[in-house]
Protein backbone atom coordinates (compact mmCIF):
# COMPACT_ATOMS: atom_id res chain seq x y z
CA UNK A 1 0.00 0.00 0.00
CA UNK A 2 1.34 3.52 -0.63
CA UNK A 3 2.48 5.52 2.42
CA UNK A 4 -0.05 8.10 1.85
CA UNK A 5 -3.12 7.10 0.20
CA UNK A 6 -4.24 10.91 -0.66
CA UNK A 7 -1.39 11.60 -2.60
CA UNK A 8 -0.79 10.34 -5.99
CA UNK A 9 1.88 8.73 -7.46
CA UNK A 10 3.51 9.44 -10.71
CA UNK A 11 3.00 5.95 -13.08
CA UNK A 12 4.77 6.05 -16.65
CA UNK A 13 2.15 4.64 -19.52
CA UNK A 14 4.51 1.80 -20.65
CA UNK A 15 2.14 0.29 -23.03
CA UNK A 16 -1.52 1.49 -24.50
CA UNK A 17 -3.42 -0.42 -27.02
CA UNK A 18 -7.44 -0.61 -27.94
CA UNK A 19 -9.21 -3.12 -26.13
CA UNK A 20 -12.09 -2.88 -28.67
CA UNK A 21 -13.32 -2.44 -32.39
CA UNK A 22 -15.26 0.46 -31.33
CA UNK A 23 -12.47 2.28 -29.69
CA UNK A 24 -14.53 2.48 -26.41
CA UNK A 25 -11.82 0.45 -24.11
CA UNK A 26 -8.09 1.04 -24.05
CA UNK A 27 -5.71 -1.25 -21.74
CA UNK A 28 -3.14 0.40 -20.29
CA UNK A 29 0.40 -0.97 -18.69
CA UNK A 30 1.81 1.41 -16.42
CA UNK A 31 5.00 1.33 -14.24
CA UNK A 32 5.32 2.98 -10.75
CA UNK A 33 8.48 5.85 -11.43
CA UNK A 34 8.83 5.74 -7.60
CA UNK A 35 10.57 2.44 -6.66
CA UNK A 36 10.71 3.50 -3.13
CA UNK A 37 6.63 3.21 -3.18
CA UNK A 38 5.46 -0.22 -1.68
CA UNK A 39 2.32 -1.60 -4.24
CA UNK A 40 1.12 -4.80 -2.48
CA UNK A 41 -2.22 -5.60 -3.64
CA UNK A 42 -4.37 -8.37 -4.55
CA UNK A 43 -6.77 -9.46 -7.17
CA UNK A 44 -9.91 -7.24 -7.09
CA UNK A 45 -8.85 -4.13 -5.59
CA UNK A 46 -8.71 -0.68 -7.64
CA UNK A 47 -6.81 2.57 -7.77
CA UNK A 48 -8.23 5.74 -8.47
CA UNK A 49 -6.15 7.16 -11.47
CA UNK A 50 -5.46 10.95 -12.12
CA UNK A 51 -5.21 13.17 -14.75
CA UNK A 52 -4.13 17.19 -13.47
CA UNK A 53 -6.84 19.45 -14.78
CA UNK A 54 -9.21 16.84 -15.39
CA UNK A 55 -9.63 15.03 -12.30
CA UNK A 56 -9.55 11.37 -10.65
CA UNK A 57 -11.54 8.00 -11.31
CA UNK A 58 -11.48 4.37 -10.10
CA UNK A 59 -10.65 1.36 -12.33
CA UNK A 60 -9.99 -1.84 -10.93
CA UNK A 61 -6.28 -3.74 -11.24
CA UNK A 62 -6.61 -5.69 -14.31
CA UNK A 63 -2.99 -7.39 -13.27
CA UNK A 64 -2.21 -9.59 -10.98
CA UNK A 65 0.14 -8.97 -8.31
CA UNK A 66 2.26 -12.25 -9.42
CA UNK A 67 3.22 -9.99 -12.30
CA UNK A 68 5.81 -7.80 -10.86
CA UNK A 69 6.28 -3.96 -11.88
CA UNK A 70 3.08 -3.89 -14.50
CA UNK A 71 -0.47 -1.96 -13.48
CA UNK A 72 -2.69 -2.60 -15.81
CA UNK A 73 -6.25 -1.41 -16.12
CA UNK A 74 -8.58 -1.07 -19.05
CA UNK A 75 -10.60 2.33 -19.30
CA UNK A 76 -14.30 2.39 -21.50
CA UNK A 77 -14.95 5.95 -22.06
CA UNK A 78 -17.96 7.39 -20.17
CA UNK A 79 -16.97 10.93 -19.66
CA UNK A 80 -14.10 13.69 -18.84
CA UNK A 81 -11.74 11.63 -16.68
CA UNK A 82 -12.18 8.26 -19.25
CA UNK A 83 -11.66 10.24 -22.29
CA UNK A 84 -8.47 12.16 -21.27
CA UNK A 85 -7.43 8.75 -20.14
CA UNK A 86 -7.84 7.31 -23.41
CA UNK A 87 -5.86 10.66 -24.90
CA UNK A 88 -2.61 9.07 -22.86
CA UNK A 89 0.26 7.90 -24.86
CA UNK A 90 3.35 6.05 -23.89
CA UNK A 91 5.66 7.64 -21.74
CA UNK A 92 3.42 9.75 -20.35
CA UNK A 93 2.81 9.96 -16.38
CA UNK A 94 -0.74 9.45 -14.21
CA UNK A 95 -1.49 9.90 -10.92
CA UNK A 96 -2.01 6.84 -9.24
CA UNK A 97 -3.85 6.24 -5.81
CA UNK A 98 -3.77 3.10 -4.02
CA UNK A 99 -4.93 -0.04 -3.92
CA UNK A 100 -7.81 1.17 -2.46
CA UNK A 101 -11.00 -1.82 -1.04
CA UNK A 102 -10.77 -5.05 -0.44
CA UNK A 103 -10.28 -7.89 -2.30
CA UNK A 104 -11.38 -11.14 -3.76
CA UNK A 105 -10.48 -14.21 -0.65
CA UNK A 106 -7.87 -15.72 -2.25
CA UNK A 107 -6.92 -17.59 0.68
CA UNK A 108 -10.69 -18.93 1.26
CA UNK A 109 -10.41 -20.46 -2.49
CA UNK A 110 -7.30 -22.37 -1.73
CA UNK A 111 -7.66 -26.29 -2.79
CA UNK A 112 -11.17 -25.34 -4.19
CA UNK A 113 -12.70 -25.16 -7.58
CA UNK A 114 -13.39 -21.45 -8.58
CA UNK A 115 -16.07 -20.52 -11.05
CA UNK A 116 -15.65 -17.17 -12.81
CA UNK A 117 -18.48 -15.53 -14.53
CA UNK A 118 -18.18 -12.16 -16.56
CA UNK A 119 -19.40 -10.02 -19.36
CA UNK A 120 -18.42 -7.06 -20.69
CA UNK A 121 -15.74 -4.71 -19.55
CA UNK A 122 -16.28 -5.99 -15.85
CA UNK A 123 -14.08 -8.77 -16.39
CA UNK A 124 -10.72 -7.05 -15.85
CA UNK A 125 -10.95 -7.91 -12.14
CA UNK A 126 -11.72 -11.44 -12.75
CA UNK A 127 -8.47 -11.74 -15.58
CA UNK A 128 -6.61 -10.18 -12.49
CA UNK A 129 -8.45 -13.26 -10.36
CA UNK A 130 -7.40 -16.27 -12.96
CA UNK A 131 -3.54 -14.69 -13.82
CA UNK A 132 -3.08 -15.02 -10.11
CA UNK A 133 -4.61 -18.55 -10.00
CA UNK A 134 -2.99 -19.46 -12.87
CA UNK A 135 0.49 -18.36 -11.46
CA UNK A 136 -0.15 -20.21 -8.19
CA UNK A 137 -1.73 -23.11 -9.85
CA UNK A 138 -1.19 -26.11 -7.65
CA UNK A 139 -3.25 -24.08 -4.47
CA UNK A 140 -6.28 -23.97 -6.52
CA UNK A 141 -8.74 -26.56 -8.00
CA UNK A 142 -9.73 -26.94 -11.03
CA UNK A 143 -10.41 -23.16 -12.58
CA UNK A 144 -13.45 -22.06 -14.88
CA UNK A 145 -13.83 -18.86 -16.68
CA UNK A 146 -17.71 -18.03 -18.35
CA UNK A 147 -17.31 -14.76 -20.04
CA UNK A 148 -19.36 -13.29 -22.74
CA UNK A 149 -19.38 -10.26 -24.68
CA UNK A 150 -22.08 -8.41 -26.95
CA UNK A 151 -19.73 -9.36 -30.07
CA UNK A 152 -16.48 -10.30 -30.50
CA UNK A 153 -15.06 -7.11 -31.18
CA UNK A 154 -16.06 -6.04 -27.80
CA UNK A 155 -14.18 -8.96 -26.13
CA UNK A 156 -11.68 -7.67 -23.58
CA UNK A 157 -7.79 -9.60 -23.94
CA UNK A 158 -8.77 -12.07 -26.84
CA UNK A 159 -4.73 -12.89 -27.22
CA UNK A 160 -4.20 -14.15 -23.51
CA UNK A 161 -7.64 -15.62 -23.99
CA UNK A 162 -6.75 -17.48 -26.77
CA UNK A 163 -3.51 -19.23 -24.91
CA UNK A 164 -5.44 -19.86 -22.05
CA UNK A 165 -8.13 -21.58 -24.17
CA UNK A 166 -4.69 -24.03 -25.31
CA UNK A 167 -3.91 -24.38 -21.60
CA UNK A 168 -5.14 -27.76 -20.12
CA UNK A 169 -5.57 -27.02 -16.69
CA UNK A 170 -7.94 -23.88 -17.12
CA UNK A 171 -12.04 -24.25 -18.79
CA UNK A 172 -12.41 -21.43 -20.57
CA UNK A 173 -16.19 -20.63 -22.18
CA UNK A 174 -16.06 -17.86 -24.62
CA UNK A 175 -19.86 -16.37 -26.07
CA UNK A 176 -21.09 -13.90 -27.82
CA UNK A 177 -24.88 -12.84 -27.89
CA UNK A 178 -25.67 -13.54 -31.44
CA UNK A 179 -24.14 -15.25 -34.36
CA UNK A 180 -21.02 -13.50 -35.67
CA UNK A 181 -19.08 -14.48 -38.82
CA UNK A 182 -15.68 -15.86 -37.77
CA UNK A 183 -17.49 -16.67 -34.34
CA UNK A 184 -16.48 -20.82 -33.15
CA UNK A 185 -17.31 -19.95 -29.88
CA UNK A 186 -20.18 -20.46 -27.81
CA UNK A 187 -23.29 -17.78 -28.30
CA UNK A 188 -25.83 -16.68 -25.73
CA UNK A 189 -26.58 -14.31 -22.33
CA UNK A 190 -24.11 -15.37 -20.03
CA UNK A 191 -26.81 -16.21 -17.59
CA UNK A 192 -28.29 -18.78 -20.18
CA UNK A 193 -24.89 -20.07 -20.73
CA UNK A 194 -23.87 -20.24 -17.34
CA UNK A 195 -27.29 -22.61 -16.96
CA UNK A 196 -26.13 -24.88 -19.75
CA UNK A 197 -22.35 -25.24 -18.70
CA UNK A 198 -23.79 -26.01 -15.27
CA UNK A 199 -20.94 -25.62 -13.31
CA UNK A 200 -20.64 -27.84 -9.98
CA UNK A 201 -21.04 -26.29 -6.95
CA UNK A 202 -19.20 -29.13 -4.47
CA UNK A 203 -16.43 -27.37 -3.00
CA UNK A 204 -16.74 -24.46 -5.63
CA UNK A 205 -16.71 -20.82 -5.40
CA UNK A 206 -18.25 -18.45 -7.72
CA UNK A 207 -16.84 -15.38 -8.53
CA UNK A 208 -19.55 -12.81 -10.76
CA UNK A 209 -18.80 -9.81 -12.47
CA UNK A 210 -20.35 -7.62 -15.27
CA UNK A 211 -23.10 -5.36 -15.69
CA UNK A 212 -25.89 -5.30 -13.08
CA UNK A 213 -28.36 -6.65 -15.49
CA UNK A 214 -26.15 -9.74 -16.15
CA UNK A 215 -25.16 -10.03 -12.26
CA UNK A 216 -29.44 -9.78 -11.84
CA UNK A 217 -30.11 -13.04 -14.06
CA UNK A 218 -26.61 -14.87 -13.13
CA UNK A 219 -26.93 -15.07 -9.46
CA UNK A 220 -30.37 -16.84 -9.49
CA UNK A 221 -29.14 -19.15 -12.07
CA UNK A 222 -26.25 -20.22 -9.64
CA UNK A 223 -28.01 -20.24 -6.65
CA UNK A 224 -30.35 -22.85 -9.05
CA UNK A 225 -27.04 -24.40 -9.37
CA UNK A 226 -26.62 -24.96 -6.31
CA UNK A 227 -24.03 -22.40 -5.04
CA UNK A 228 -24.76 -20.97 -1.17
CA UNK A 229 -24.77 -17.01 -1.34
CA UNK A 230 -21.45 -16.98 1.00
CA UNK A 231 -19.83 -18.89 -1.44
CA UNK A 232 -20.60 -16.20 -4.65
CA UNK A 233 -19.24 -13.29 -4.49
CA UNK A 234 -19.57 -10.22 -6.77
CA UNK A 235 -17.89 -6.45 -6.83
CA UNK A 236 -19.86 -3.39 -6.65
CA UNK A 237 -19.37 -0.03 -8.31
CA UNK A 238 -20.27 3.20 -6.96
CA UNK A 239 -19.39 6.87 -7.80
CA UNK A 240 -16.64 7.17 -5.67
CA UNK A 241 -15.06 10.49 -4.17
CA UNK A 242 -12.08 9.98 -1.17
CA UNK A 243 -11.61 6.10 -1.72
CA UNK A 244 -10.29 5.77 1.44
CA UNK A 245 -13.66 5.70 3.91
CA UNK A 246 -13.79 9.61 4.70
CA UNK A 247 -16.28 11.30 2.14
CA UNK A 248 -19.36 8.91 2.27
CA UNK A 249 -19.96 9.49 -1.66
CA UNK A 250 -19.91 5.33 -1.80
CA UNK A 251 -22.18 4.18 0.94
CA UNK A 252 -24.64 1.40 0.32
CA UNK A 253 -26.57 1.39 3.50
CA UNK A 254 -23.56 1.24 6.44
CA UNK A 255 -21.06 -0.07 4.46
CA UNK A 256 -18.35 1.90 2.16
CA UNK A 257 -17.97 -0.19 -1.40
CA UNK A 258 -14.59 2.12 -1.40
CA UNK A 259 -13.36 0.45 2.00
CA UNK A 260 -15.69 -2.54 3.06
CA UNK A 261 -15.73 -3.14 -0.69
CA UNK A 262 -15.96 -3.51 -3.71
CA UNK A 263 -15.80 -7.02 -3.34
CA UNK A 264 -19.04 -8.42 -1.16
CA UNK A 265 -20.78 -12.06 -1.09
CA UNK A 266 -24.23 -12.28 -2.02
CA UNK A 267 -24.55 -13.02 1.77
CA UNK A 268 -23.50 -9.85 2.46
CA UNK A 269 -25.46 -8.37 -0.22
CA UNK A 270 -28.87 -9.72 0.98
CA UNK A 271 -28.43 -7.66 4.22
CA UNK A 272 -27.49 -4.53 1.69
CA UNK A 273 -31.22 -4.13 0.23
CA UNK A 274 -29.68 -0.89 -1.16
CA UNK A 275 -26.97 -2.89 -3.37
CA UNK A 276 -30.22 -4.04 -5.26
CA UNK A 277 -28.76 -5.23 -8.46
C1 LIG B 1 -14.45 0.09 -7.68
C2 LIG B 1 -14.66 0.57 -9.09
C3 LIG B 1 -13.99 -0.03 -10.12
C4 LIG B 1 -14.15 0.42 -11.44
N1 LIG B 1 -13.45 -0.19 -12.43
C5 LIG B 1 -13.53 0.28 -13.69
C6 LIG B 1 -12.72 -0.29 -14.72
O1 LIG B 1 -11.92 -1.23 -14.50
N2 LIG B 1 -12.82 0.25 -15.96
C7 LIG B 1 -13.68 1.28 -16.23
O2 LIG B 1 -13.72 1.73 -17.37
N3 LIG B 1 -14.47 1.82 -15.28
C8 LIG B 1 -14.41 1.36 -14.01
N4 LIG B 1 -15.18 1.92 -13.03
C9 LIG B 1 -16.12 3.00 -13.39
C10 LIG B 1 -15.36 4.32 -13.53
O3 LIG B 1 -14.87 4.71 -12.26
C11 LIG B 1 -16.30 5.41 -14.08
O4 LIG B 1 -16.72 5.08 -15.38
C12 LIG B 1 -15.56 6.74 -14.10
O5 LIG B 1 -15.60 7.29 -12.79
C13 LIG B 1 -16.17 7.72 -15.07
O6 LIG B 1 -15.43 8.92 -14.95
P1 LIG B 1 -15.56 10.07 -16.05
O7 LIG B 1 -14.98 11.31 -15.45
O8 LIG B 1 -15.00 9.63 -17.35
O9 LIG B 1 -17.14 10.20 -16.22
P2 LIG B 1 -18.05 11.45 -15.80
O10 LIG B 1 -17.73 12.59 -16.73
O11 LIG B 1 -17.95 11.69 -14.33
O12 LIG B 1 -19.46 10.84 -16.11
C14 LIG B 1 -19.85 10.40 -17.42
C15 LIG B 1 -21.10 9.55 -17.30
O13 LIG B 1 -20.80 8.34 -16.61
C16 LIG B 1 -21.63 8.23 -15.45
N5 LIG B 1 -20.77 7.66 -14.39
C17 LIG B 1 -19.60 8.13 -13.96
N6 LIG B 1 -19.08 7.36 -12.99
C18 LIG B 1 -19.94 6.36 -12.81
C19 LIG B 1 -19.98 5.22 -11.97
N7 LIG B 1 -19.02 4.91 -11.09
N8 LIG B 1 -21.04 4.42 -12.05
C20 LIG B 1 -22.03 4.66 -12.91
N9 LIG B 1 -22.05 5.72 -13.76
C21 LIG B 1 -21.02 6.54 -13.70
C22 LIG B 1 -22.08 9.61 -15.15
O14 LIG B 1 -23.29 9.62 -14.44
C23 LIG B 1 -22.22 10.20 -16.53
O15 LIG B 1 -23.43 9.80 -17.12
C24 LIG B 1 -15.04 1.49 -11.72
C25 LIG B 1 -15.73 2.10 -10.67
C26 LIG B 1 -15.55 1.65 -9.38
C27 LIG B 1 -16.28 2.33 -8.26
S1 LIG C 1 -15.45 7.37 -1.80
FE1 LIG C 1 -15.37 8.55 0.02
S2 LIG C 1 -16.24 7.21 1.48
FE2 LIG C 1 -16.06 5.96 -0.27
Amino acid sequence: MTADLYSPIPARVSAVRAESDDRTLRTFDLTLTDDAQPFDYLPGQFCLLSIPGKGEAAFGLASSPTEPGLLRFTVNRVGVVTTALHYLKEGETVGVRGPLGNHYPVDRFKGQDVVLVSGGFAFTTLRSLAAYILANRGDYGELTIIYGARRPGLMLYRPELAEWEKRGDVHVHLAIDQPAAGWGGLVGLVPDVTRKLAPGPDDAWAVVCGPPVMIKYTLPVLADLGFKPDRIYTSLERRMKCGVGKCGRCNVGPKYVCTDGPVFSCAEMKALPEAAL
